[in-house]
């Protein structure tokens, strides 16, 4: 496993619709343990594959609570709300608070290609939004909250 070069904003990969991944093979399982060795590495709660400059929609997660591998992850539902502090190792050094929601329900598959559901609270919830949105192109400046304090 190596840990990988984390693109910062300004790189036009961080702003692509990451790709839908069609092939379970070696290269992907690679890429999901270098990915976490990365986030790890970093210290970081969640990692997308064009942070690491590969358009592909792939994630990896870890609030705390073990690691979590998503394939092409799709939001299926989304309630409640959150507002709190996010960063991103994309963004070094900036912090701003954003508004999400606070559960959030998740279907993708694992790194075999088998689907499987999740639900998100919390932290968790943050964490699944804010990475699916790196899948998109979309960044956590962008929705943060006017005004909001930079500590
Ligand atoms: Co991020």
């Amino acid at each position: 496993m190596s840990v990988l070069n984390v693109v910062t904003i300004g790189d036009p990969v961080l702003r692509e619709r990451a790709m839908e991944v069609k092939h379970f093979n070696n290269n992907l399982a690679r890429l999901l343990d270098n990915m976490s060795e990365t986030m790890e590495d970093h210290e970081g709660v969640g990692l997308a594959a064009p942070q690491v400059g590969i358009p592909k929609r792939v994630v990896v997660i870890d609030v705390g609570d073990g690691l979590i591998e998503l394939i092409n992850p799709v939001i299926e539902s989304t309630s409640g709300e959150q507002l709190g502090p996010e960063g991103c190792l994309s963004i070094p050094g900036e912090f701003a608070d954003v508004k999400r929601a606070r559960l959030v329900k998740v279907r993708a598959q694992d790194r075999f290609g088998e689907a499987f559901n999740l639900e998100g609270e919390d932290l968790l919830a943050r964490a699944l939004l804010h990475e699916i949105d790196h899948l998109n192109g979309v960044l956590f400046v962008d929705r943060a909250e006017k005004g909001a304090a930079k500590p």
